[in-house]
């Protein structure tokens, strides 16, 4: 198989750090939420999880923004949530209100039960497979990018049962428990490094890890229980840019900026002066434009946009502060984007 070059390569090259013409532009969840394309699409299958391990329909919804919105980089369509499931502990996509987990890790025999590593790594082949279709398809117009979940937001997911106001089990066992939570943080690292490896050789350019629950964490449980994990993971993958998007962590930032990855992500909580100061100007940041501003009229979109850019002013990946919101207009969303195609540094 030849691997087809990546013609408009600037994703990947400011995530390495290189002065580029203009920042790239993409939306975190910018698949699956906001087209009407992916609405038809879903209409297909009777519930997400068939949707996301049918590798055709995945690398459908992948390309789709790519397609309509000439964003700079694709994500694979996919979930979090997958990796638990793989170690053991399913889930359902319950409509309208998110993942519930019918078991949940209570007790040490629970987190040695779980499948880890390779073996839990191998359940996965359907995104493998997903990716491969995708690259083929993209054929080199943009950079894929890869993802997991970070172990402390897959740990409060499998301990919470789903989502949660509080996390307070999840936030609570670190207290009572703080082993149970090492072993457990340790199994779901080892599975999420072979996932991410096996993402790599199925086509991923780059690898975000999605902490996002790093906020609900006090800053000293953020650097035991959390940092050292997203440290091994970035090792464990030297062969393609890694970002790390942990939100609500601006207390952690310095800290993060220690991480061997090349892009740190960032939330709206934070203005770009703050966020370059605390990582010591030692990373590409991408943000953090608040997901509401695409509510806004256009000009409006366009003012805000265009403030972040100067803010951040080079090294920088322009993107929301979290998610694009599934209500958000189309039109706000083209807005967004082509402010950002239209800037020069
Ligand atoms: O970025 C993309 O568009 C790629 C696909 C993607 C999905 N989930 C598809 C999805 C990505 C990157 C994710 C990541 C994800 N999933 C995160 C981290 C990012 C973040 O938002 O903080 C988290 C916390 C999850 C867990 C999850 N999955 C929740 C809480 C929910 C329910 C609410 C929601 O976000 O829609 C999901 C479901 C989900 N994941 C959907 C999609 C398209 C909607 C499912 C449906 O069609 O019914």
């Amino acid at each position: 198989m030849s691997s087809s070059p990546v013609l408009s390569p600037l994703f990947l090259r400011a995530a390495n750090g290189e002065a580029t013409e203009r920042p790239p532009v993409w939306l975190m969840r910018q698949a699956g939420r906001i087209l009407p394309q992916y609405r038809a699409l879903r209409s297909r299958f009777p519930d997400f999880k068939a949707f996301v391990k049918t590798p055709e329909a995945a690398a459908e919804a992948t390309i789709q923004p790519v397609d309509a919105l000439g964003v700079d980089a694709a994500i694979i369509f996919s979930d979090i949530l997958v990796v638990p499931e793989a170690m053991g502990l399913d889930y359902e996509m319950v409509e309208a209100k998110g993942p519930k987990f019918p078991k949940v890790i209570e007790n040490r025999s629970d987190v040695a039960e779980l499948t880890a590593g390779d073996r839990a790594a191998g359940r996965l082949d359907y995104v493998y497979e997903a990716l491969r279709i995708t690259k083929r398809e993209l054929a080199g117009r943009v950079p894929l990018i890869g993802f997991a979940g970070a172990p402390w937001t897959i740990l409060a997911y499998m301990v919470e049962g789903g989502g949660s106001k509080t996390f307070s089990k999840a936030r609570r066992l670190l207290y009572t428990e703080p082993e149970l939570a090492h072993a457990l943080l340790e199994k779901i690292t080892d599975t999420t490094i072979a996932y991410l490896k096996n993402q790599v050789a199925a086509g991923a350019d780059l690898l975000q890890l999605f902490d996002s629950w790093a906020g609900e964490l006090p800053p000293e449980h953020y650097r035991v229980f959390s940092t050292p994990y997203l440290n091994r993971i970035c090792e464990a993958l030297p062969e393609v840019p890694k970002t790390v998007f942990a939100k609500g962590a601006w207390f952690a930032l310095e800290d993060l900026a220690g991480l061997p990855c090349q892009v740190l992500g960032l939330d709206w909580n934070m203005t770009p002066e703050f966020a370059r100061k605390s990582s010591g100007g030692r990373k590409v940041l991408q943000g953090n434009l608040d997901p509401c501003a695409l509510y806004g009229v256009t000009r409006s979109i366009e003012r805000e946009t265009t403030a972040m850019l100067r803010a951040f002013g080079g090294r920088h990946i322009a993107n929301l502060g979290h998610g694009v919101y599934p209500d958000t207009p189309l039109d706000g969303v083209r807005a967004f984007v082509n402010a950002v195609k239209g800037f020069e540094y």
